[in-house]
């Protein structure tokens, strides 16, 4: 589409861009909002730089999209509950986010997109990487669609695969977590959902969330599971954001997955984290 108020820059030939002019920090007309959401709605993944944020002014443009949720796992801020802070010091050895999912798929209704600003960032690294699961979808055989059609997928928060959700906060980073009872929370969700605005399908599966197929062993799923999730993440359905102090990104939870690389050891990675709500995957 052609956008009047912003300057779009593509970052890959698969999805992403880079929305120049707006100041998030103001109120935005209603036009601009509705290019952004268009924006949104076309590259998948789209950010800002240059901004200047404080947590309050991070949620008024979160909210433009709809109501917050609040993250389970870690402590809010006080003066902004809907928001916490991804960091990692110079001492801590894993970081955040550190492989390929969408966010909270262990959810009966996951968020929708999440807003990532950035306050402060290692001099190099750091980057978080994206993939567009339409596109994976698309690039199936009519076979394996076919055969995927009505295959539900457990996701669970509980992270079986990489020791456990809770102890991994408990020990990762510096990071505040909450004392949730929710570590073992489950959902079932298509492994092939439809996008709720555009309709176009994408795949809806991880390593790291989706546990097993519905009424299928582990050894029957696993094979599945890892096919899908390295399909997903192929080079030609990724793009890469390289991360500057007042950077800003909104990814859109329902047809992309992200990677937050872990490739600075010794140095400071902080962000402040939002949440927009979404419906039932379907
Ligand atoms: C996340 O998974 O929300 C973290 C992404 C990042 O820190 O780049």
């Amino acid at each position: 589409m052609g956008y009047q108020t912003l300057d779009v820059e593509i970052l890959s030939g698969a999805m992403g861009a880079v929305l120049h002019g707006p100041d998030l920090s103001a109120e935005l007309s209603n036009r601009t909002f509705d290019e952004i959401h268009q924006a949104f709605l076309d590259h998948g993944a789209i950010f800002f730089r240059d901004q200047n944020l404080d947590p309050h002014q991070q949620i008024a443009f979160g909210r433009r999209f709809g109501p917050l949720l609040v993250y389970p796992f870690m402590e809010g801020l006080r003066e902004a509950p809907e928001a916490f802070e991804i960091l990692k010091t110079e001492t801590d050895t894993k970081n955040f986010g550190g492989g390929w999912h969408s966010d909270m798929a262990y959810a009966e209704t996951p968020p929708l997109g999440t807003m990532l600003y950035a306050i402060e960032v290692p001099e190099t690294g750091g980057d978080t990487m994206f993939a567009n699961t339409t596109l994976a979808y698309e690039a199936l055989s009519d076979g394996m669609k076919g055969m995927l059609d009505g295959v539900i997928g457990v996701n669970s928060a509980a992270l079986k695969r990489s020791g456990g959700r809770a102890a991994s906060f408990k020990t990762a980073t510096a990071m505040k977590s909450k004392n949730s009872d929710q570590f073992d929370m489950e959902a079932e969700h298509p492994i092939v959902r439809t996008h709720p605005e555009t309709g176009r399908k994408g795949l809806y599966v991880s390593r790291g969330h989706t546990a097993r197929l519905k009424d299928m062993t582990e050894a029957e799923s696993n094979p599945l599971i890892e096919y899908l999730a390295d399909h997903c993440v192929r080079p030609e359905f990724t793009c890469r954001f390289h991360w500057e102090v007042g950077s800003l990104a909104l990814w859109d939870n329902r047809r992309v997955k992200h990677f937050a690389i872990d490739d600075y050891p010794g140095q400071r990675r902080r962000m402040r984290r939002l949440t927009i709500e979404g419906d039932r995957p379907v």
